[in-house]
């Protein structure tokens, strides 16, 4: 038999290196055993490879190299420990970072082990719009990505490319965008409302008490997403949540917590398969307790919505009232419910038309999609809702009010706005909120300043070349990052980093919203968000109800200014955000 070496090299480029002697070293170990020699001559190979890489990072194959912080060449790691060290306060370091280095930076992370490879921070809208845009499909959402999020995001939107996202964009913009989900919104916002002033009234006792008010905009949100997404409510909002949504809630948020931290754990990927094993009965639970956990929360949530959408398989549309909890909830019932489908919508089905007790919602439009979708495929639209909207509209009503407590003249300003609206109905609220324009510049400037998705991934399928001429390798994840691009005094002038919703009145902001590779906080390109207009009516609602009914927050006295908490929707961290809730009558 040829030596080890000497198979190599007939069988491999400099590449492959690693994997080839990998796999040969697992051979011979299978058949036998190795020897010294060997084994000295794996270490030796692992090393060439690890230089040869390292190497090759240092020249570009095409155009040039971004600039980034220094690294040396002989550090397995590059900047992957400096990366893990700042990433509580990622957004924040890569600000940092573009005002050293400018608007395109390089980090070479990870060993020829590691599931990453080199980043590139872009926040030049050209480069922006190259990656979102003119070279789409250079880059798709990265396969590792889709990975290590695959209990968050499921097969959903999200976690898709090619025909199959093309697919469920189709479906999707057709529901989402229409006036059907619209309308249906607006109403479950206006009922849920009740339910948010009540609780907050509840827990605050009139400012005597301090209440974290992510909690109560999250749950806000929860139950208006579910409610849109599967006719339930769940009910997060009422003091006694059923334990079977609140166990679903708890689930659901550990899920997103955990599986981004994946990223940096490359072991995840074993501790994954020991976990199925441990399921199975193995004794291997303190090799993968978190892994085991991860998926019991998947498998709880997963079952949860299977079980609702079969129930409406059998019987229909979801009624007015709850499905799962068979109440009769006070209040449910709204004037002007559209019963007939927007324009390009499915068809309806038959169990809904004209029966005023049955109701509208994403499980049911889905339901009539040609070709008939599978009970999976409606899952993952219900997953994808939750993920998409959920988090992203709770944080940014959060950061409005957090500011209008900063801001008391700009609250009075928009309180009396907001009072003098004609919005009692759903029917006349599209009307007032088109003509609220202070509030529509309070919202799309909390959205720009405290940007919910701070930083959005993709990868370089192919190597390619940036409008700046700056090299992007094969494999390389790139990122924009709304965060930053909010900050930048180019586009938002000398008070970038102010919160002002005055801005918007003046110069070509009061003509018209800038370039969505400007004003990136929905992505852009043909991936822009699917619910950017709901998202907008959605916090305009709440805020408005929220000023009409006399609500008014600060930061509770003595509080330090809340931190971000990175993860993927910028949030705050466990201390939540305390605030004083007073209501003036
Ligand atoms: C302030 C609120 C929101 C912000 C800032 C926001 C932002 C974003 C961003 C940055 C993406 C790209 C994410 C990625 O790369 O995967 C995205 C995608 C998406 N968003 Fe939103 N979003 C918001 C609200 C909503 C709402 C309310 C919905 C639905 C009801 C929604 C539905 C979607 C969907 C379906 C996609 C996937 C589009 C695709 O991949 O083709 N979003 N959104």
């Amino acid at each position: 038999m040829p030596s080890v070496a000497v198979r190599l090299k007939k069988q491999v480029a400099p590449r492959g290196l690693l994997q080839a002697v990998l796999t040969q070293a697992v051979e011979q170990v299978q058949s036998g055993g190795i020897t010294t020699k060997q084994k000295a001559l794996i270490v030796l190979g692992l090393a060439v490879t690890w230089f040869l890489r390292r190497l090759s990072q240092m020249k570009p194959r095409r155009g040039k190299h971004a600039p980034g912080p220094p690294f040396s060449i002989f550090s397995p790691l590059g900047h992957a420990l400096l990366v893990l060290e700042k990433y509580p306060d990622l957004p924040d370091y890569y600000l940092e970072l573009t005002k050293k280095y400018g608007r395109t930076i390089r980090l070479v992370v990870g060993a020829p082990l590691s599931p990453l490879d080199n980043i590139l921070i872009i926040t030049h809208p050209d480069s922006v719009k190259h990656i979102l845009k003119d070279n789409f499909d250079n880059y798709p959402k990265g396969e590792d990505l889709i990975d290590y999020m695959h209990e968050v995001f499921g097969r959903s939107i999200f976690a898709s490319n090619g025909d199959w996202w093309y697919h469920q964009r189709k479906t999707a913009s057709m529901i989402f965008t229409g006036n059907n989900m619209m309308n249906e919104m607006v109403k479950i916002m206006i009922n849920n409302n009740e339910a948010l002033v009540a609780g907050l009234k509840a827990s605050s006792n009139n400012g005597a008490k301090p209440v974290d008010i992510q909690r109560f905009f999250l749950s806000f949100t929860m139950d208006s997403f579910c409610e849109i997404g599967f006719g339930i409510k769940i009910g997060s909002l009422a003091a006694e949540m059923p334990p079977k949504w609140k166990k679903f809630v708890e689930c659901w948020d550990e899920l997103q917590v955990r599986c981004p931290h994946r990223a940096f754990h490359p072991e995840w990927k074993l501790q994954k398969q020991l976990a199925k094993l441990t399921r199975k009965g193995l004794p291997l639970g303190f090799l993968c307790r978190s892994e085991v956990e991860v998926a019991e929360m998947e498998e709880y949530v997963n079952k949860t919505i299977d079980e609702v959408i079969q129930v409406r398989l059998k019987t229909g549309a979801a009624t007015k009232y709850s499905v799962m909890a068979g109440e009769p909830q006070p209040g449910q019932r709204t004037a002007g419910s559209p019963r007939s489908p927007g324009r390009g919508s499915p068809s309806r089905r038959n169990s809904s038309k004209g029966d005023e007790n049955k109701r509208l919602d994403a499980v049911e439009l889905f339901m009539n999609v040609e070709p008939p979708m599978t009970l999976l495929e409606l899952r993952e639209v219900v997953k994808g809702l939750i993920l998409g909207g959920r988090d992203t509209t709770g944080v940014s009503i959060m950061w409005t009010f957090y500011e209008l407590g900063c801001n008391p003249e700009i609250e009075s300003k928009l309180r009396e706005e907001c009072r003098a609206l004609c919005m009692d109905s759903p029917a006349e609220f599209h009307d007032a909120v088109k003509k609220a324009k202070y509030l529509d510049a309070v919202i799309r400037e909390t959205i720009r300043l405290h940007s919910p998705v701070p930083i959005d991934a993709k990868k370089a399928a192919n190597d390619d070349v940036l409008p700046d001429g700056t090299f992007v390798g094969k494999g390389w994840v790139v990122t924009y990052a709304p965060y930053v691009m909010a900050r930048d005094e180019e586009y938002w002038g000398p008070d970038a980093e102010k919160w002002r919703p005055e801005r918007w009145f003046e110069g070509s902001l009061a003509v018209k919203e800038p370039s969505p590779f400007v004003y990136s906080m929905f992505q852009a390109g043909p991936r822009i968000c699917l619910g950017k207009d709901l998202a907008l009516l959605e916090a305009k609602a709440c805020v408005a109800l929220m000023l009409r009914a006399g609500v008014s927050m600060t930061l509770w006295p003595g509080e330090k200014e809340p931190r971000y908490k990175m993860g993927m929707i910028l949030a705050v961290d466990d201390g939540g955000m305390p605030m004083k809730v007073s209501f003036d009558h």
